[in-house]
């Protein structure tokens, strides 16, 4: 049997837990490294999951010549040097989303990539997911035809972690948008086939968390005018080369009815529509002048986070291309940059 790849986790938070059950696991792949500042937090994380090596310094974790993959879960703002410098020193990388918070950085990050040789792969979850591989399949057989719009929406009435590492730009890059807005555009898109975005018209929105009062039951009251310089809600219609359009609606505070979050999608083709997470097919038989209404039946499979990374170490372990290629992420990053240069400027942005 091949020698099993070896992977150091940079950032031991939240995220990095959800991806520890699939490098344990992958037969390709073995979890052998931890890096994070905060020491104890690292101690207490490394003995829990049986991880020999930490590191308090993560340039000491790309520096380990054992490593083969860095899986990079830190907060945003790192993502981008963290990304180059593990490229740089030839290892492969899987990092969380967004890529980057702005398209100008994963730029760099796909020179660093072409100039290392290795792979890169964005930590787009839902598309691991077995509903929506489910539909990507079935849209594969062409059953919807060209699909030429969509509406994705990810809306929360009050749902975000009230820390500055989100609710302020130097931080997160962004409110929403970056935050929530690359789930369900990344998942679009993808259902959409990845068609180039060329123009984009938005508006984001900073009401609510204004109303003194104002707070999430994720931790609650919200951060005050000091703490908070990002968006609470954005609204956009995009525009696609080959003639589709999208619009997207994302959001950490409105009047919207849910239990913590709606994430929804509708695609519409030639030959029929689908939704998404409930993947009902609705079709037409223009001969008998019937409307029909299916739901594809959706097998199981491993837990999201998990099976992106099983997905990482197979395409490295057996020379495939990434399963979420950085220029899809440039993509999303476009979209999301545009909306606030179009919410800033008040026109339509055109993107290049
Ligand atoms: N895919 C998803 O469903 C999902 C969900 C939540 C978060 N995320 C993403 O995961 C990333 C991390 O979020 P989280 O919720 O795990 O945050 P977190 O705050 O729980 O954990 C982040 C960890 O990174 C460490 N850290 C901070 N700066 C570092 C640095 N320079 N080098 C090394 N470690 C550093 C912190 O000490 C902390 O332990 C973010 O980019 C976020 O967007 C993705």
């Amino acid at each position: 049997m091949a020698k099993k790849l070896k992977v150091g986790v940079i950032g031991v938070g939240g995220i990095a837990k959800t991806h520890f059950p699939g490098w344990k696991s992958s037969p390709d792949a073995e979890l052998v490294a931890l890096a994070d500042p905060m020491g104890e937090v690292l101690k207490k994380v490394a003995a829990e999951h049986g991880v020999a090596k930490t590191y308090e310094k993560p340039e000491d974790l790309i520096a380990d010549p054992d490593l083969d993959i860095v899986d990079v879960c830190t907060p945003n703002m790192y993502h981008a040097p963290l990304t180059i410098a593990a490229l740089n020193a030839g290892k492969h990388v899987i990092c969380e989303k967004p890529l980057a918070p702005t398209p100008a950085e994963i730029k760099q990050m796909i020179a660093a990539r072409d100039k290392s040789g290795k792979l890169l792969m964005t930590a787009q979850h839902f598309r691991f997911d077995g509903r929506s591989k489910a539909l990507k399949a079935e849209l594969e057989t062409g059953r919807l035809g060209d699909v030429y719009h969509a509406r994705g929406w990810m809306l929360r009435r009050a749902g975000l972690l009230p820390r500055t590492s989100f609710t302020l730009k130097k931080h997160s890059g962004g409110g929403p948008c970056i935050d929530i807005g690359v789930h369900i555009l990344d998942l679009t898109l993808w259902m959409m086939g990845n068609p180039k975005p060329i123009a984009v018209s938005g508006i984001t929105q900073d009401r609510l968390r204004k109303i003194p009062g104002s707070f999430t039951p994720w931790g609650g009251l919200l951060p005050r005018e000091k703490d908070w310089d990002v968006e609470e809600f954005a609204a956009a219609f995009v525009r696609f080369s080959n003639g589709a359009t999208m619009v997207l609606e994302v959001s950490w505070l409105l009047h919207h009815k849910t239990t913590g979050e709606d994430m929804q999608m509708w695609l519409y083709g030639e030959k029929g529509g689908a939704h998404w997470p409930t993947l009902e097919l609705l079709e037409t038989n223009y001969k008998s002048q019937q409307h029909l209404n299916t739901t594809l039946v959706m097998s199981g499979g491993q837990e999201a986070h998990a099976a992106e990374c099983v997905a990482f170490a197979d395409a490295v372990a057996h020379g495939k291309p990434s399963p979420v290629p950085a220029e899809q992420s440039y993509d999303v990053l476009s979209i999301l940059d545009g909306i606030y240069r179009s919410s800033a400027g008040n026109k339509e942005i055109v993107l290049e």
